[in-house]
């Protein structure tokens, strides 16, 4: 097969592919990865042999528990819902295309900012959905134009929050305000929600139409498990378990997923280090010449400057991996917090990059 696709079979696909673009992450060989806010301590001693444990026993040749019902029932105390709200995806990436696949009928409409996490325009796009994208205004908050859009009844609203790329953190009063149109679902996708230390999860019981995505590939430092969460009425989640391929996450996930979160101690202690870790690398970008750090409330830092696409080329040689974006943010860069020795060693190259362009 090494002739092209035939136009003939092209001509099959979804029209819409023609405009999409595969999801590209930073992909350059790197020391230091501070591009994709994962975690950077990687999973602690006594996880990794319950998990060894746990894969000499499982069952290879079974399916999965596609209902997760243990998983289900540690969640939801963990999450304080109850276990017939929430929805298991493969990432809380899958439970986006899950969402839109749902919601995705005919006049089916989403409403998304921009800048923000690419795969809610993606998934919206492929599903069929109206994409409305609005920009954020300055520093990056809602503006009247989002709320405006936002009345005229799309299906669903995405809405990071904290905000990703932005680290943003709306007010709660304005996500309220959303909440107040009956209508149209919220999906409040809280990945980062563990180092802004706000959530709507306790107000679930009073909004239908809140929809909240969690995920363990942040502050649970388990983004290789691919396990996300949906929290929602229930009635809303027995609609999409319909959709919900049934073996969507595998056994080991499962097992693994429910260690973590019988266990949020280990968790607790490298959260308050990312936190305390955030304000040392601010303090240091915020000291650098002509470059604005916009305030944020996740575990990464988002930068401006103009010459932010040679300061990733710079750290880049230096074996440190930061996040670069194109279109309208071409010129800021969003960097993950990594571990203290890591930091160190970033905050050098900025001031020394900084220094030598001054
Ligand atoms: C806002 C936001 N939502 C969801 C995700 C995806 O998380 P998961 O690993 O659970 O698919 C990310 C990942 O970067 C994110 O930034």
């Amino acid at each position: 097969l090494t002739t092209a696709l035939p136009a003939a079979l092209k001509a099959r696909l979804n029209p819409v592919l023609a405009s999409l673009k595969a999801y590209q992450p930073e992909s350059a060989p790197a020391r230091i990865l501070l591009d994709a806010n994962e975690n950077p301590f990687d999973a602690p001693a006594g996880f990794r042999s319950r998990a060894a444990s746990l894969a000499r026993r499982l069952a290879y040749h079974r399916y999965p528990d596609p209902a997760a019902a243990d998983l289900r029932r540690v969640a939801a105390r963990a999450y304080g819902v109850r276990p017939e709200n929430l929805v298991f995806g493969n990432g809380s990436d899958e439970l986006i295309q899950l969402l839109v696949l749902a919601f995705a009928g005919e006049g089916g409409s989403c409403l998304v900012p921009q800048p923000t996490f690419s795969m809610y325009r993606a998934c919206a796009l492929a599903g069929g959905l109206k994409v409305w994208e609005e920009p954020l205004g300055a520093d990056f908050g809602l503006t009247p134009g989002f709320f405006k859009r936002a009345a005229a009844g799309p299906s669903l609203i995405f809405l990071a929050w904290p905000n990703s790329p932005t680290g943003t953190l709306y007010p709660g009063a304005q996500v309220e305000k959303l909440l107040a149109l009956k209508g149209t679902v919220l999906v409040l996708d809280e990945a980062y929600a563990e180092f802004s230390g706000d959530s709507f999860l306790a107000r679930l019981d009073r909004h239908p139409n809140l929809v909240i995505l969690r995920t363990l590939s942040k502050a649970w430092g388990l983004a290789g498990l691919r396990l996300g969460l949906l929290a929602c009425h229930p009635d809303l989640a027995a609609e999409l378990e319909k959709l919900r391929l049934p073996y969507n996450v595998d056994g080991m996930a499962q097992a693994l997923a429910l260690e973590a979160l019988k266990k949020p101690a280990a968790l607790e202690k490298r959260r308050k280090e990312i936190l305390a870790e955030r304000t040392r690398l601010e303090a240091g970008f915020a000291r650098l010449p002509g470059l604005k750090l916009y305030p944020g409330a996740a575990n990464f830092l988002f930068v401006r400057h103009p010459k932010a696409l040679e300061f990733h080329g710079y750290l880049l040689k230096r074996g440190i991996r930061v996040r670069s974006f194109g279109g309208g943010i071409s010129d800021c860069l969003r960097i993950t917090v990594g571990k203290r020795h890591e930091n160190a060693l970033l905050l050098k190259a900025a001031h020394s990059f900084f220094k030598e362009r001054a």
